[in-house]
């Protein structure tokens, strides 16, 4: 495949930033648009320091069209990857409006100039959760379609948008890609996920236990149908969702229209085993209790990747291990996040 210009939306956060990396690597070139909502300029410096590369970098809200007007401008992009939204499942209940506004209007706004700059290759970050309450696993993507949280509505609106714009219009190839549980970190300890505040996701919040941040971790219900009565999920390596972007680019160099795929390994740990890999990798105890299960969680969740592999040629090739492993390595090197401590904060004793 030739090189490309490739607009990343998003590309300071969490699966954003390991995608760039990944994309420099490939040796295409990166145009990244972030307004640092969710994250830190800090991520771009460390990009540059691990790829020897440095991406353009747009400090914008996509939701601005005019701005972003400049930067299609600006650049020749070929094609987009989207990972730009708002993400926190909990937080869309309380703040539906805003993630309604941000998820959609972004995603508009990149439709809209994608339009008037003839720009024909779309990668969307999508979730599992767009299939709600499986009845069986492991899913496949042509699995019904449904939602329980105003965060996954966005996703499952802006999902049915894709659709009827590739319906219009034949010339568009889009990715539609579903990820199931990222976790793990770049290898170096450099770059990893930051969440704000008191973490909902799992892995997270293990590494704060870890560090001594948080006491213990509660986990959520206990009494559920699978292994050990705790929850079962999909852990995906961020590294190998990286490439999955990829391989989703090379697909869409081929025409292929609209294109949609699990992001996952296939493999379902409950929590307890997840608790427990961790505490191998880390070498660290960690303290739990069993608490109530968490309201709109359901039992079990695991993806049924083959169609990747089959039409991508992508598979997961890091297991549990190295997911823990590489969650530790940035959490203990990193213990306050990207948090640089300045000059006239560092004490002198
Ligand atoms: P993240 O919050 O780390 O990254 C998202 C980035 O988008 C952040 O850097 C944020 O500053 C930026 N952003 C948000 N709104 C913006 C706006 N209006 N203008 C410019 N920048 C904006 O999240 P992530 O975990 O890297 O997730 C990336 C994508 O993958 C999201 O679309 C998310 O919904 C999806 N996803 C994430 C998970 C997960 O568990 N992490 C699972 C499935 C899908
Ligand atoms: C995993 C397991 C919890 C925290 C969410 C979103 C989904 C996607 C990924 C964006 C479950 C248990 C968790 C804790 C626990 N994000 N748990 N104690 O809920 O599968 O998916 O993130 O698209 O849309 O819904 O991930 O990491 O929150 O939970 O016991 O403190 O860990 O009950 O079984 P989830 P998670």
């Amino acid at each position: 495949m030739i090189n490309m210009a490739v607009l990343v939306s998003g590309g300071a956060g969490y699966i954003g930033s390991h995608t760039v990396i990944k994309l420099l690597e490939e040796n295409h070139e990166v145009i990244i648009v972030d307004n640092l909502c969710n994250s830190s300029k800090e991520v771009v410096n460390r990009i540059i320091e691990l790829s020897g590369k440095t991406p353009k970098f747009y400090e914008i809200d996509i939701t601005d069209k005019e701005k972003m007007d400049k930067v299609f401008k600006e650049n020749n992009i070929d094609s987009i990857i989207h990972f730009a939204s708002l993400k926190a499942v909990g937080e869309s209940v309380s703040m539906p409006i805003e993630y309604y506004s941000n998820n959609l209007i972004t995603t508009l706004v990149l439709f809209e100039l994608m339009k008037k700059y003839n720009v024909k290759n779309f990668v969307f970050s999508s979730s599992a959760t767009v299939y709600g309450s499986p009845k069986t696993c492991p899913i496949k993507e042509d699995f019904p379609l449904s939602v329980t949280n105003p965060y996954g509505r966005t996703k499952l609106i802006i999902e049915d948008m894709i659709r009827d714009i590739c319906y219009a219009d034949k010339d568009l190839n889009i990715a539609i890609l579903r990820y199931f549980n990222p976790i793990g970190a770049h290898k170096s300890g450099r770059i990893g996920e930051e969440p704000v505040g008191i973490p909902n996701n799992i892995m997270p919040y293990i590494t704060k236990v870890a560090v001594g941040q948080l006491p213990y971790l509660n986990v959520f219900g206990n009494d559920y149908d699978t292994v050990d009565g705790t929850g079962v999920r999909d852990y995906i390596h961020v590294l190998d969702l990286a490439y999955g972007h990829v391989k989703a680019l090379e697909k869409l160099d081929e025409n292929p229209g609209l294109v949609t795929y699990n992001l996952g390994t296939g493999k379902g740990y409950s929590v307890l085993q997840l608790v427990e890999a961790f505490s191998k990798a880390s070498n660290k105890e960690i303290p739990y209790k069993i608490a109530p299960r968490r309201e709109g969680d359901i039992a079990t969740c695991y993806a049924d990747p083959s169609k990747a592999e089959k039409e991508l040629g992508w598979k997961a090739k890091y297991g549990i291990e190295e997911m823990c492993e590489d969650s530790w390595r940035w959490q203990s090197n990193n213990p306050d996040g990207y948090e640089v401590k300045k000059f006239d904060e560092v004490a002198i004793d």
